[in-house]
C-alpha cells in the first residue's frame, strides 16, 4: 500500500527522514496511465535502492499549446491499483497538484476530484509559467536540438526543468527512465553530468506489446485499424535490425516507405550515434562510430503521435 503524498515539504520531509535512517531511495517519474513500461522501471529500480518513489504528474511545461495536454490519458485510481498489484512494491506516489504554483500550496482532500485544466493549463499559456511567475528552464542546448526537440520546441526544456524539479524535492539516489524515449533518457543523463546532481540515472530497455507495437499510454486513443496500421512501425524497425550492413540512407528510406504505406505519418525517422544523437548519414552501419547507432522514429497515425527507436550495436 503506497503512501499518496500530494505537498513538495512533505515529499522532502519522507526524503529526509528515510535518509536519516539509512535508507536508499529510487525515482520513477511518470504522467500516469500506468502500463508495463513503467512498471518494469519499477523493478529496475527496486535493484538500485531500498524504498521506490514513482512520481505520477502530467507536467503542462512540457507540452505546447496545441498538444494533447487536456487529453493525455490519467486513471490515478487505476494507477494505484497497478502499484499496489505489482510484486515489486512502491513506497510512496508522488502525485503533486502543481509543481508551478509558488503560493500556498493547494491543500487538497485525497477523494476529491482532480481538476486538471485550471491553474495547470493556465501554466503553459505564457512562456513565463503563467501566472506563477515560472521563468527557470533547463535547456541541455546541443541533444534537444534534433528529433523530437525539432517537432515539439518546448518539449524538452519542460522534461529537463520538471526532471531537475522532482530530483530536488524527492532527492532520489538513482532515477530510472526508459530507452523508449531515448533522447529525453541521453538528455537527462546528460543534464545530471552537467549540473553535477547527486543521482545515478539509469536507462531501461523499451517493453512491447506481444505484437511489437511499443508501449505508450497514448497507444489507448488508437483506433484498431491505427493500431494495426501502428505495428508498420516496430515491424520495419525491426527488419532494419535483421538487415545489418546497410548503407544508412537506404535503412532509413526504407523504414519511411514502410510507415507510409501502412498509413502513417512520419515526423521524423534520423539514424543517429546512441550518444551524441548526431546523425549518422550515408555511412556504412559497420563503420558507425563504434558505440553503436539508434534509429529513431516519431509518426502520426490519425491524431495519435507515436515514437519508437531500435539500437543496433557496432562492433
Ligand atoms: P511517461 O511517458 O509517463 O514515461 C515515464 C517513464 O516510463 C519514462 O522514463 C519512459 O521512458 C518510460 N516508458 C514509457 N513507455 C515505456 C516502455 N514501453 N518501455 C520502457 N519504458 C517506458 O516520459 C515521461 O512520462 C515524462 O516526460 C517525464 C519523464 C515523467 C517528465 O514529465
Amino acid at each position: 500500500e503506497p503512501e499518496i503524498i500530494r505537498n513538495k515539504e512533505q515529499m522532502r520531509n519522507w526524503t529526509r527522514s528515510m535518509r536519516a535512517q539509512g535508507k536508499t531511495i529510487g525515482l520513477v517519474p511518470t504522467m500516469g496511465y500506468l502500463h508495463q513500461g513503467h512498471l518494469s522501471l519499477i523493478a529496475e529500480a527496486r535493484k538500485h535502492a531500498q524504498l521506490i518513489v514513482v512520481s505520477i504528474y502530467v507536467n503542462p511545461g512540457q507540452f505546447s499549446a496545441n498538444e494533447d495536454l487536456s487529453t493525455y490519458p490519467s486513471d490515478f485510481q487505476g494507477d494505484i491499483e497497478k502499484l499496489q498489484s505489482t510484486p515489486d512494491g512502491v513506497d510512496v506516489v508522488f502525485n503533486p497538484y502543481n509543481l508551478y504554483d509558488y503560493g500556498e500550496e493547494r491543500e487538497r482532500s485525497g477523494g476529491k476530484k482532480r481538476e486538471k485544466d485550471e491553474g495547470v493549463v493556465s501554466c503553459l499559456e505564457d512562456e513565463r509559467g503563467g501566472g506563477f511567475g515560472h521563468e527557470t528552464w533547463i535547456r541541455v542546448e546541443g541533444l534537444e536540438k534534433g528529433m523530437c526537440g525539432k517537432s515539439r520546441p518546448v518539449f524538452f526544456r519542460g522534461v529537463a526543468t520538471v526532471v531537475a524539479k522532482l530530483f530536488n524535492i524527492i532527492e532520489p539516489d538513482v532515477a530510472v527512465f526508459g530507452k523508449k524515449d531515448y533522447q529525453q533518457w541521453r538528455i537527462i543523463q546528460r543534464m545530471v553530468r552537467d549540473l553535477d546532481f547527486a543521482v545515478k540515472v539509469i536507462g531501461c530497455e523499451m517493453i512491447r506489446d506481444k505484437d511489437g507495437l511499443a508501449m505508450s499510454s497514448r497507444n489507448v486513443y488508437l483506433s484498431p485499424q491505427e493500431r494495426e496500421q501502428a505495428l508498420s512501425i516496430s515491424r520495419s524497425l525491426l527488419e532494419a535490425k535483421k538487415g545489418g550492413r546497410n548503407i544508412c540512407s537506404e535503412l532509413r528510406r526504407s523504414v519511411i516507405e514502410s510507415i507510409k504505406a501502412a498509413g502513417g505519418k512520419i515526423d521524423y525517422v534520423e539514424i543517429v550515434d546512441q550518444e551524441s544523437l548526431e546523425a549518422i548519414n550515408d555511412e556504412e552501419i559497420t563503420s558507425g562510430g563504434g558505440g553503436g547507432i539508434v534509429i529513431c522514429v516519431a509518426a502520426w497515425f490519425g491524431k495519435v503521435r507515436l515514437i519508437d527507436n531500435m539500437e543496433i550495436d557496432v562492433l
